[in-house]
C-alpha cells in the first residue's frame, strides 16, 4: 500500500447492493436502453464518464435544475453534464437562438460576428486573455494552447499536476487516474495512462502533487532548460473541486516567470466561479488559459487563448500563420450564440448569489456528517462541491484516493434513487436556478442515504 493512503471504512455490501437493486426496479426502460445501445456501441457508451454500474439512467428531457429519465424518474440535477449547464437545463433563451440560427444556417465555412461578440466578451472578463481561440471541446483548447506554449518556448517537455485531467489528448494524458498500486511512495513520477501508450509521451512529462510547491520548485529548476508549460487547474476538478493554495499558485506564477515556462490555468470548470474565472478570484493571472463547458450554452465548445505574443503564432494574416489551427466546426454561430446568452445572463450578482449558495451548500453537508458521525471531508468553492469519505484533509490527488470508494459508490447510488443527481465521484455544482430548498432537499437526502448505508 502507498504511504499515507488509509485503508477504507467498512462498508457492509449488503448495502451496496440494497441501493443497486432499488435503482434497478426504479429503471427498467434504462436497463432495455443499454441491451439495445451495447450492440452498436461498446459498453453502449461514447463517453466515459456517462457510464456508471450496472447500467447508467438514460435521460428523456431536461426541465431547468432536473432532468427526467425515461422510466420518468426526476432528479435534481447538481451534475449539469459536468458543471457546463450554469443556466440549467433547456434556457428559454437559449434554445431560442439555437433555433434562429439553426434555421439561418448552422454552420458556414467563413467567420461570422457571433464569434467576435462572444470573444470580446471573454477578452474582456478574463485577465489573462489578449486574444483567444475556440474549439469544439476542452480537449482541443489544451492540446492547443501546449502546442502554442512549445511553440513559444522552443521547448518540447510539459509539467502537470498528478491526478489532474484536461482532456483526452495523449500529451496531457499522463499520470490522470493512476491506480494507488502503480504510485510511487517517495515521489510524483510520470505514469502512462492506458499499456500501449507510446513511451515518449511520459517521458515528455512531468508531474508534481497539488500544492506540493518546493516539488514544483525543484523540478521546475532542474529542467527549466526543458519544460515549455506548466499546465494545470486553479481548483482541481478530478478530485472534488480542490481550491489550489494561493501560496502554491504565487509560487508557480513566480518561478514559471522567471525560467520563463508559458503557466496555462486549465478553466475549462473553474471559469464558473468568478466572471474572470479563478484567476480573478485567486490573483494569479497565468500566460495563457483554456476554456470549455459553460462558454457554449450546452453546446460543444472548447477555447484556448492568452497573452498576445504567445497568440499571434496563430495569426494567418501576415504572411502565414506559425501554428495551424483548422476546425470544421469551430466557432460555429450556433455555439457562440448560445455562449453570448449564457455569459451575457453571468451578472456579478449572480456569481455572488451561486457562490454564497456554494458556501450554505458545503457548510450543511458539513454539518450533516458531523450530526451522524460520519468521517466525511467536504471540498469545493464558489458554486462546486466535493463529498469525501475520509475524516483526513484533501489537498491532493493522494489525499482524494484515500478516501473510502465503496462507500462514495453506495452514496452516489443512494442519491440517485432519492432524486438527487450527483457526478459519480460524489462531487457537484449549482446553477443559477438553484435554491436554498435545493440545497436542503440535497442535505435531507444525504441524511437519509447514510441512515440507510452506514
Ligand atoms: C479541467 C478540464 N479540462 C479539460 C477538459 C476536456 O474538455 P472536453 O470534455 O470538452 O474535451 C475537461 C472535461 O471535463 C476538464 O474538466
Amino acid at each position: 500500500m502507498v504511504q499515507g493512503v488509509k485503508e477504507g471504512l467498512d462498508l457492509d455490501p449488503s448495502k451496496l447492493q440494497a441501493e443497486i437493486d432499488t435503482y434497478i426496479s426504479r429503471t427498467p426502460k434504462s436497463a432495455e436502453l443499454q441491451k439495445q445501445a451495447e450492440s452498436y456501441l461498446p459498453g453502449g457508451s461514447s463517453r466515459g464518464t456517462s457510464y456508471f454500474d450496472p447500467y447508467p439512467h438514460f435521460i428523456e428531457r431536461g426541465d431547468g435544475p432536473y432532468i427526467v429519465d425515461v422510466d420518468g424518474n426526476k432528479s435534481l440535477d447538481f451534475m449539469i453534464n459536468a458543471t457546463s449547464l450554469i443556466l440549467g437545463h433547456a434556457n428559454p433563451k437559449i434554445s431560442g437562438v439555437i433555433s434562429d440560427q439553426a434555421g439561418k444556417g448552422a454552420a458556414f465555412s467563413g467567420p461570422t460576428s457571433a464569434q467576435i461578440r462572444l470573444a470580446n466578451i471573454l477578452t474582456d472578463r478574463i485577465p489573462s486573455v489578449d486574444t483567444i481561440r475556440f474549439t469544439n471541446s476542452g480537449t482541443e483548447g489544451t492540446m492547443m494552447a501546449v502546442r502554442a506554449a512549445r511553440q513559444f518556448t522552443g521547448r518540447e517537455k510539459i509539467l502537470k499536476i498528478e491526478g489532474g485531467y484536461h482532456g483526452s489528448h495523449d500529451y496531457v494524458s499522463v499520470s490522470v487516474y493512476p491506480s494507488k498500486e502503480k504510485l510511487d511512495p517517495d515521489q510524483s513520477t510520470p505514469i502512462p495512462e492506458y499499456s500501449s501508450q507510446p513511451a515518449a509521451i511520459a517521458e515528455g512529462v512531468f508531474v508534481v502533487a497539488y500544492n506540493d510547491s518546493s516539488a514544483a520548485e525543484a523540478v521546475m529548476r532542474e529542467n527549466a532548460e526543458e519544460i515549455a508549460c506548466v499546465i494545470m487547474e486553479p481548483v482541481i476538478s478530478s478530485i472534488g473541486y480542490v481550491p489550489a493554495d494561493i501560496s502554491f499558485l504565487e509560487k508557480i506564477r513566480e518561478l514559471t516567470k522567471e525560467l520563463n515556462i508559458v503557466l496555462i490555468f486549465d478553466e475549462v470548470q473553474s471559469l464558473r466561479v468568478s466572471p474572470g474565472g479563478a484567476q480573478e478570484l485567486f490573483g494569479v493571472v497565468p500566460d495563457m488559459t483554456t476554456l470549455g463547458k459553460i462558454i457554449g450554452g450546452g453546446t460543444p465548445v472548447g477555447a484556448f487563448g492568452g497573452r498576445r505574443d504567445i497568440m499571434s503564432a496563430f495569426d494567418p494574416t501576415d504572411g502565414g500563420a506559425d501554428l495551424a489551427h483548422a476546425g470544421t466546426f469551430n466557432a460555429n454561430p450556433i455555439t457562440m450564440r448560445a455562449g453570448e446568452v449564457v455569459m451575457n445572463a453571468l451578472t456579478k450578482d449572480e456569481y455572488d448569489r451561486m457562490n454564497a449558495l456554494g458556501q450554505v451548500l458545503r457548510e450543511k453537508l458539513r454539518a450533516v456528517f458531523a450530526e451522524m458521525d460520519v468521517p466525511v471531508t467536504v471540498t469545493g468553492v464558489a458554486s462546486l462541491f466535493g463529498i469525501h469519505f475520509t475524516d483526513g484533509e484533501v489537498k491532493n490527488y493522494r489525499d482524494a484516493i484515500s478516501s473510502d470508494t465503496q462507500m462514495k459508490k453506495a452514496f452516489f447510488m443512494g442519491m440517485l434513487n432519492e432524486g438527487v443527481l450527483l457526478m459519480a465521484g460524489a462531487a457537484g455544482a449549482l446553477n443559477v436556478l438553484s435554491t436554498e430548498d435545493h440545497v436542503d432537499e440535497l442535505v435531507d437526502s444525504a441524511r437519509r442515504v447514510i441512515q440507510r448505508i452506514r
